[in-house]
């Protein structure tokens, strides 16, 4: 680790997601916050101004006097590093724009996540699909620039608690997951209250296909020239995605089926979800909490109000793993959407990244 942090700028810093990228980052002893940008709406502003903060810990306040700019890459030029927030809407042509102008990025919108030689990276998952950065580089004739994205906040957890079974069981064939997922998931001011109070919402638009085509691509490996990603493209899935009236924290009810014909029993299900670690724990990176996968023995866990917060919001909990009568195993997952499911990502994956040497102080 360099002896100063590096400086980083966060895109769509005012949102929802940018909200948790600067509580985060406040105590992150790697980075320190340099650069606050928004939409026109809120530039020239001073962030606590522009910004309705909706987090319980206060707004920190080293940068409550920092001016919101827009996402231009000329005011970022003192940024090692870049963090998007962005709404997906406009974060395509604003991300391009950083990437070109040499700024590693780590981004949470949908817009690059399942481009050829652009890891989709979840750290307590896949970090090792970093190494496909430099060939990204080549291609596009970069110096310090890329891109690296991190998932849709719903398959987080589905898919920490399945790389842990695979790495260990081999193969899985078929996957049949319902989500519950959190108000917060949709930005701010998100579903109107009218509609999700006392109520379900069972359709997120967009949500299902990105779940089942993510899930895949998180799931495979590098390809043998180092060059793209082998998609885990056999797996069936199948995902059905709901709003519910719960603020933080993203459920997940799964039923998975191995491709193996002797498929593990539920202890053997249990004691590897147990024991899993992932290469971002095994790095001592900062961000990464010190158990992956919590699994609580009780027969009503997870639950979003309880256990969103498990290790700061960076390990995923499972629980209620029993035998399926119809594939062979099903279990409930929760991670925290804004936090393992989004901004804490990005930035452990920066973490990981820097250990790599992929990120640099200028
Ligand atoms: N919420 C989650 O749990 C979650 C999880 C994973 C991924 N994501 C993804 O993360 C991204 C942000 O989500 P969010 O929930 O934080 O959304 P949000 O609360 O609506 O925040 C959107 C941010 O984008 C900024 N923005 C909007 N239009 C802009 C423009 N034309 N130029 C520059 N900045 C602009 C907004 O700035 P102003 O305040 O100035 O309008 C705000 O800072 C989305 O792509 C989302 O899909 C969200």
């Amino acid at each position: 680790m360099s002896a100063k942090p590096l400086k980083a700028g966060i895109l769509g810093a005012t949102g929802t997601v940018g909200q948790r990228f600067i509580n985060l980052l406040s105590t992150n002893p790697t980075f320190e916050i340099a650069v606050l940008g928004a939409s026109e709406r809120s530039a020239g502003k001073k962030y606590n101004d522009a910004t309705n903060w909706k987090l319980a810990d206060r707004m920190p306040e080293n940068v409550k006097a920092l001016t919101v700019c827009v996402c231009d890459p000329a005011h970022f030029s003192s940024c090692d590093v870049v963090f998007s927030g962005l709404d997906a809407n406009i974060a395509g042509e604003i991300e391009k724009s950083f990437i070109e102008a040499e700024f590693p990025v780590f981004s949470n919108a949908k817009n690059f996540r399942m481009y050829d030689r652009v890891p989709l990276v979840i750290p307590l998952v896949n970090p090792e699909h970093l190494a496909v950065v430099s060939e990204q580089q080549k291609e596009f004739n970069l110096k310090k620039g890329f891109i690296v994205t991190n998932s849709n906040c719903a398959v987080t957890g589905v898919a920490v608690a399945l790389k842990a079974l695979q790495l260990k069981f081999g193969d899985i064939s078929h996957v049949l997951a319902t989500t519950m997922q959190a108000i917060s998931g949709a930005g701010y001011p998100g579903v109107p209250s009218l509609d999700i109070m006392d109520n379900v919402v069972p359709f997120i638009g967009g949500e299902e296909p990105k779940f089942e085509a993510e899930l895949m691509k998180l799931l495979g490996t590098v390809n043998q020239t180092c060059t793209g990603f082998d998609s885990k493209s056999n797996m069936k899935v199948s995902a059905s995605c709901n709003r519910v009236p719960v603020v933080d924290g993203h459920l997940a009810s799964v039923s998975i089926k191995f491709a193996s014909a002797n498929p593990p029993s539920v202890d053997q299900v249990v004691e590897c979800l147990q024991n899993y670690k992932s290469e971002s724990q095994i790095l001592g990176c900062y961000s990464a909490p010190e158990i992956a996968i919590d699994v609580r023995m009780e027969s009503d866990r997870p639950q979003p109000r309880l256990d969103r917060m498990n290790g700061n919001g960076m390990s995923v909990t499972v629980g209620r793993v029993r035998e399926c009568s119809v594939f062979d195993i099903k279990f409930s997952v929760l991670a925290h959407n804004t936090i393992i499911g989004a901004a804490g990502a990005s930035i452990l994956n920066a973490e990981v990244a820097y250990k790599m040497g992929l990120v640099f102080p200028k």
